[in-house]
């Protein structure tokens, strides 16, 4: 069974960034394969991880909701037919491959395609002994619960009052959505030099993670975003891949 680490948090916060460095991390430290979920619809985690995503579950779910109510498609066809395109819109890569789930489902829930495309999803997983999701900001998809069991949430923020406080408050949501998890992170990114480090003490005080880090901000994954350079080109001694390795590892332990 993969061990599913989930990331999500304040809009803005790195999310996508700290999936990367995970991805990529967890491949070069021998523990590919990765299948890297990307489930934001206005994310880049193809292009930061240097591929590109042609078709979405939610395309291939929006297509399967078209030929069913034109009676194209019916019982075993349906399910064969929809694991067909979900095979097809995975994206091989070189230690990962990464999916995409596109946009959400909208309004006149079509339940009997997202069930089978949660199955789907679960059948994938277990080829990989690490599935990493990236997730839009706030907690609604994971309330969709697409994936069944998540072995790490991540939370991320920054170092704002603003920030600190988003997090305790995504970590209250969490436990009223029973939004479920074996394990909790907090990570607050982007620290300035200058800036003094975040106040865990308090934020240990309201929110019982298991792991707490603070990462730097670094200007080499700034320039890494400016230029649109691909995760896999940063130098693992980078000091935020370094300690995203080492806080994966004390994870994984
Ligand atoms: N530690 C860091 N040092 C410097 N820049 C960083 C760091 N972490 C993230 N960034 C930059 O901050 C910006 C936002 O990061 P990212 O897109 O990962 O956030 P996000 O939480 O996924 O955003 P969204 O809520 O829009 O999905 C990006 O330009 C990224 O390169
Ligand atoms: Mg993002």
């Amino acid at each position: 069974m993969a061990y599913t680490i989930a990331i999500t948090g304040k809009g803005g916060t790195g999310k996508t960034t700290i999936a990367g460095l995970i991805v990529t991390g967890l491949v070069e430290n021998g523990r590919a394969p990765v299948l890297a979920v990307d489930a934001d619809p206005n994310s880049c985690l193809d292009g930061l991880l240097g591929v590109t995503v042609r078709s979405t579950v939610g395309s291939v779910r929006e297509e399967a909701r078209e030929r069913s109510s034109s009676g194209a498609l019916a019982g075993m066809a349906r399910t064969e037919w929809l694991d067909l395109r979900i095979a097809e819109s995975l994206v091989e890569a070189d230690g990962f491959d990464l999916i995409a789930m596109g946009r959400p489902e909208g309004p006149g829930c079509y339940c009997y395609a997202n069930n089978v495309l949660r199955d789907v999803l679960a059948r994938l997983a277990v080829n990989y002994p690490y599935t990493v999701i990236d997730n839009e900001a706030g907690l609604e998809n994971l309330s969709r619960r697409i994936v069944q069991s998540v072995d790490l949430l991540v939370l991320t923020g920054d170092h704002s009052k603003r920030g600190l406080e988003t997090v305790r408050r995504l970590y209250g949501l969490a436990g009223e959505m029973k939004i479920s998890y074996k394990k909790l992170a907090i990570i607050i990114n982007r620290l300035r030099n200058d800036a003094a480090p975040p106040d865990f003490g308090a934020l240990r005080a309201a929110v019982p993670a298991d792991h707490f880090l603070a990462l730097p901000e670094d200007s080499d994954i700034a320039g890494h975003a400016e230029r649109g350079a691909a995760m896999g080109t940063l130098p693992r001694s980078n000091p935020v891949a370094a300690m995203m390795d080492g806080f994966i590892d004390v994870v994984l332990k």
